[in-house]
């Protein structure tokens, strides 16, 4: 069977040994591993059903509905604090769609993009179905999960096409500062290469300034959002791009299949009734001080983040392989995702697991209790 050399090279994700081992478990498991919001979905989806069903449907512009586009328009000038007009609003399927677009719209095949390490697995994945490379620039541990600035530049020095940024980061949970943003836009300015900003968790922040890349580099930046976390529906799969206008018709001809039509008018209806989020913002703030209370009960170290409901922990002296511990705490009755997971620059990512703290307290304050247990069975 012959496949293309680029579907040969593609590889499984670290998170799969977990998540197989996990799906597979006859025992009782808490599921800390994924990425899936447990606040509620917004409560108009449960009645508009009938209403956009009964509307009907017919192919859309690839860029989205016109007026989910415009509502999309006002709310991130908002969000943004400067305006947006709909002409660069795109409707994608989730941030992954849009993140690569704009992969694609940047990078040839053998280009490299940078992308933050530890970061989000996804941005490995998109790049190599293009043919693409990604190259980590370190976030430190030791200095708030600061980007090294002179991997970037050094990346670009040696001809990186675009810079991804992450912010609020997943796994870190931490921020990148205006100063840090600045000096990484005049970089691409001076090595003519591009920002791609990934704020899908930009309403999950607890502290410090929403990093809105876009004000700041309007004509160097596509700013990728999604409703997956923002509002809970992941499985609407509704993204978005927002664009800058010299690459729009570009990147309009990259949509190649529109969002569907239910979706969009569901979320255009969340947008005209539910849009407030701060809700939501509460409920992981609460729910990251219970993890707090329950690590430091049981003297495990963690990092503190800044935003998003996940949570690095740190593996105690003594326990050598994050991977062979999350298959431990998965035989014990917690699944994590190990820290090799997020990409290995410095081999420091053999020292944490994260948690996503999307199960109710009673869970997370159990799985802790798990976590504490497997660690002191580990280093004895
Ligand atoms: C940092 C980051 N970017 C993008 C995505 C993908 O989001 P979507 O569901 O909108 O495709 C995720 C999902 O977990 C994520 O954590």
């Amino acid at each position: 069977m012959r496949l293309s050399a680029r579907a040969d090279q593609l590889r499984p994700s670290a998170i799969r040994r977990i998540a197989e081992r996990a799906g597979t478990a006859k025992h009782p498991l808490i599921r800390l591993d994924i990425g899936e919001p447990d606040f509620p979905e917004p409560a108009v989806l449960s009645t508009i059903g009938n209403e956009i069903f009964a509307a009907g449907s017919s192919y859309l512009p690839t860029r989205g509905l016109p007026a989910f586009r415009e509502a999309l328009a006002q709310e991130f000038t908002t969000i943004i604090g400067t305006p947006i007009e709909a002409d660069g609003v795109f409707v994608t399927a989730g941030a992954s769609a849009a993140l690569t677009a704009a992969v694609a719209l940047f990078a040839d095949a053998g280009d490299t993009v940078l992308i933050p390490s530890p970061g989000y697995p996804g941005y490995g994945m998109f790049a190599s179905v293009l043919g693409a490379k990604t190259v980590g620039y370190a976030l430190d541990p030791d200095d708030d999960w600061r980007p090294d600035l002179g991997q970037i530049e050094q990346g670009l020095r040696d001809g990186a096409r675009a810079v991804v940024l992450n912010s609020p980061n997943n796994p870190t949970g931490s921020l990148i500062t205006p100063a840090d943003l600045q000096a990484i836009v005049e970089l691409c300015r001076r090595f003519d290469a591009w920002v791609i900003a990934d704020e899908v968790y930009h309403s999950i922040q607890f502290t410090g300034e929403v990093m809105n890349a876009y004000r700041h580099a309007p004509d160097r930046t596509i700013a990728v959002y999604s409703f997956s976390k923002t509002y809970s529906m992941t499985g609407f799969r509704i993204g978005i791009a927002i664009v800058p206008e010299l690459l729009r018709e570009k990147f309009s001809m990259l949509m190649l299949g529109a969002v569907s039509s239910v979706a969009q008018q569901a979320g255009l209806r969340v947008l005209e009734t539910e849009a407030d989020t701060l809700p939501m913002l509460a409920h992981y703030r609460d729910r990251q001080a219970v993890a707090a209370d329950a690590l430091a009960e049981h003297g495990l170290a963690s990092w503190a983040p800044e935003g998003t409901f996940y949570r690095l922990i740190a593996l105690p002296e003594g326990v050598v392989d994050a991977m062979d511990f999350a298959v431990a705490l998965v035989d014990a009755g917690v699944a994590t995702v190990p820290g090799p997971a997020f990409g290995e620059l410095t081999g420091f990512g053999t020292r944490y697991v994260r948690l996503s703290l999307t199960r109710p307290d009673a869970e997370i304050r159990e799985a802790i209790g798990i976590i504490a247990r497997v660690a002191r069975e580990s280093t004895t």
